[in-house]
């Protein structure tokens, strides 16, 4: 196998789980008790902006709640002490775990709680209180925010600088999510046409499962230490057994 040199991490909603943050696709297809098409969509927001912006500031305000699981912290480890390469952890979390877990490299393409978008000048800024439709831009003076999310319907960020982490990269890592949703469910595909193998972690096997080299069954803040422990001790994943 060829050496083990930049580390590629894709992660969702199940490595948050342990840290109380419910993950999106429960049984009643709710999430946080509202229709998906009221909170998380361009229309749900024209339609009631008031709730959109208040159920993100009852999000936002939660993450005081909740603090980075082992999962989370074996991340920031293995960005501190892997010596052949970069580590980068692409997430589809909206939540700050990652960082305060100690993650430097970290790209949010699903956007951000602790940001809000200004639909007038375009900027980003960062944003810890509540929102509403009468918070002002620091940027432009305007009343034009909204909660810095990407919502169904609209173009993930980032994604030049993720396909060019992925074509330098040489391991890639999923951790916690479904596969479901586009245009991260596609990353395991570009990985195996470059030619990398690739980690999923996961309670269970997830949509994309058979794309992968290798699969860890198990709850995140477990098996993420646990393999990156291994992976620095040995630097390779040789201690995985390939699925058939
Ligand atoms: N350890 C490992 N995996 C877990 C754990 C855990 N403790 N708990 C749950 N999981 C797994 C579930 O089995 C499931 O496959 O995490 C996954 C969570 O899936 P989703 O809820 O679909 O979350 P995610 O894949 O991040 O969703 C992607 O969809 O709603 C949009 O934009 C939103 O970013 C989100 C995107």
């Amino acid at each position: 196998m060829a050496e083990i040199r930049n580390i590629v991490i894709l992660t969702g909603a199940g490595i948050s789980q342990e840290s109380g943050i419910p993950t999106f696709r429960s049984e009643d297809g709710l999430w946080e008790q509202h229709r998906v098409e009221d909170v998380a969509t361009p229309e749900g927001y024209i339609r009631d902006p008031d709730l959109v912006h208040r159920f993100y500031s009852r999000l936002r305000k939660n993450l005081d709640n909740v603090k980075p699981n082992p999962a989370h912290e074996a991340l920031a480890r293995l960005e501190k002490e892997w010596r052949r390469g970069s580590v980068t952890v692409v997430t589809q979390n909206i939540d700050d775990l990652h960082e305060r877990g100690g993650s430097k490299n970290v790209i949010h393409m699903h956007g951000e709680l602790k940001s809000i978008l200004c639909k007038e000048c375009g900027a980003h800024t960062r944003w810890e209180q509540d929102s509403s439709e009468d918070s002002v831009c620091p940027v432009c003076g305007k009343k034009e925010l909204r909660p810095d999310i990407v919502w169904f319907g609209e173009m993930p960020y980032f994604m030049e600088e993720i396909d060019s982490c992925l074509s330098r990269g040489s391991l890639f890592l999923s951790i916690g999510t479904s596969g479901v949703v586009y245009p991260a469910a596609g990353f395991v595909r570009t990985v195996n046409r470059l030619g990398y193998p690739s980690v999923e972690f996961n309670l269970t096997p997830s949509l994309q499962n058979s794309s992968f080299t290798y699969s860890v069954y198990g709850k995140a803040g477990v098996t993420v230490p646990d393999f990156v422990s291994r992976l620095l001790e040995s630097g390779s994943i040789d201690f995985l057994k390939k699925q058939s």
